[in-house]
């Protein structure tokens, strides 16, 4: 390192932990707090979901289960209910998998090292360094989204960040440029810098205090930062839902693929990767679930769309009162009340709430 990037470091470090101390006026929940357990939950919260959506699970989650214990002791059916609607539901699987873990093997007791926090389920690297440094002011840097923008930015990185290469620079530099002895501020105040000043679009570059040395402010385009080798494509899936009625109660499964939505509820359905013709619907392979349940399909009802990150979901409900009782493997009969308070994706919730079936309970 020649002595220019040296002092560039000095310079980004301490005019981040400046802007920390005299502008940054974000209130987050979580933030200064020491217990392990609110903070690991807050970061699983996270990991996936921007702050504003994740406050008010953060908020239920420590209300109902203001202990790691508590957690550990839950309903399984009834803590994805809680966590509905936030997505990536392996979260929600590792968060009770983990609690679990902490309650029974450690006594209820919170790793207290970045070895032992990263071999934890649903954490890695960046988890471990968040938990790490926050509860314990462990000198371990994050490296998320918002601090390699803030770093590729300052530093004109021009190396992918999904690159092998790019990782492992700026793993390298992040930990470089960490205030070793207050690992806790520095790590909340560059995410914050990221989320408040160094935004992804439109960046607060006129009032801020490093972009006077920021290499992209002065020869490029921040916004141009950071870069990227490949663009993810997104990928398409139709799900034709049915809601099988047999005297008042449905015929819901809970899934068990390693797949999205591991653990939530749902109806038998035919799960194809293209728009589907009624032919197709009614013959092969879908024609097994129609047959059993004495039907064909005369016309397929609109799609409704949920958008996940690299997956456009289209979910179409066709009711189906049986004449006689079918089973399903892995599928059972629920009435109305039980099946209000199963854990569904927010695509059949959302149907679920507009036909309100509880009524009919
Ligand atoms: N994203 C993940 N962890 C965070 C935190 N502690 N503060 C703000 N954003 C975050």
């Amino acid at each position: 390192m020649d002595a220019k990037e040296k002092t560039a470091r000095v310079f980004f470090t301490s005019n981040l932990m400046a802007w920390n101390k005299k502008i940054n006026n974000r209130l987050m929940p979580w933030k200064g707090i020491k217990d392990p357990y609110k903070i690991w939950l807050s970061e699983i919260i996270l990991q996936q979901t921007r702050v504003e959506q994740g406050l008010d699970y953060y908020n239920k989650f420590v209300h109902k289960y203001p202990t790691i214990n508590d957690l550990a002791s839950a309903n399984e059916n009834e803590v994805f209910k809680n966590w509905e609607g936030l997505g990536y539901y392996s979260r929600c699987k590792n968060l009770i998998a983990t609690a679990k873990f902490i309650s029974n093997e450690k006594l209820g007791v919170f790793p207290n090292t970045y070895e032992e926090i990263l071999t934890l389920k649903g954490v890695g690297p960046y988890t471990a360094a968040a938990i790490s440094s926050f509860a314990f002011n462990l000198p371990h840097a994050v490296v998320d989204g918002n601090v390699m923008r803030v770093l590729t930015r300052f530093f004109g990185i021009e190396t992918p960040i999904d690159t092998t290469e790019g990782k492992s620079l700026l793993n390298t530099l992040a930990q470089n440029l960490l205030d070793k002895k207050n690992a806790d501020k520095y790590n909340q105040a560059i995410m914050d810098f990221g989320a408040i000043v160094c935004k992804p679009k439109q960046p607060a570059c006129n009032t801020c205090n490093l972009s006077k040395n920021c290499h992209s402010f002065n020869v490029s385009n921040p916004e141009a930062f950071p870069k990227k080798a490949k663009a993810k494509a997104k990928s398409n899936r139709w799900f034709i839902y049915f809601v099988p009625f047999y005297k008042n109660k449905v015929l819901v499964g809970k899934r068990q693929q390693k797949d999205i939505w591991e653990n939530l509820f749902e109806f038998p359905k035919i799960d194809l990767n293209e728009m589907p013709s009624l032919d197709i619907l009614n013959n092969s392979e879908n024609a097994v679930l129609l047959k059993k349940m004495d039907m064909t399909i005369s016309e397929i009802p609109r799609f409704n769309v949920q958008l996940l990150t690299h997956l456009k979901i289209h979910a179409c409900f066709i009711e189906v009162d049986l004449k006689k009782e079918i089973q399903l493997e892995c599928f059972e009969y629920v009435d109305m009340k039980t099946l209000k308070n199963l854990p569904f994706p927010k695509i059949i919730a959302a149907f679920i709430q507009t036909k309100n079936f509880q009524k009919q309970a």
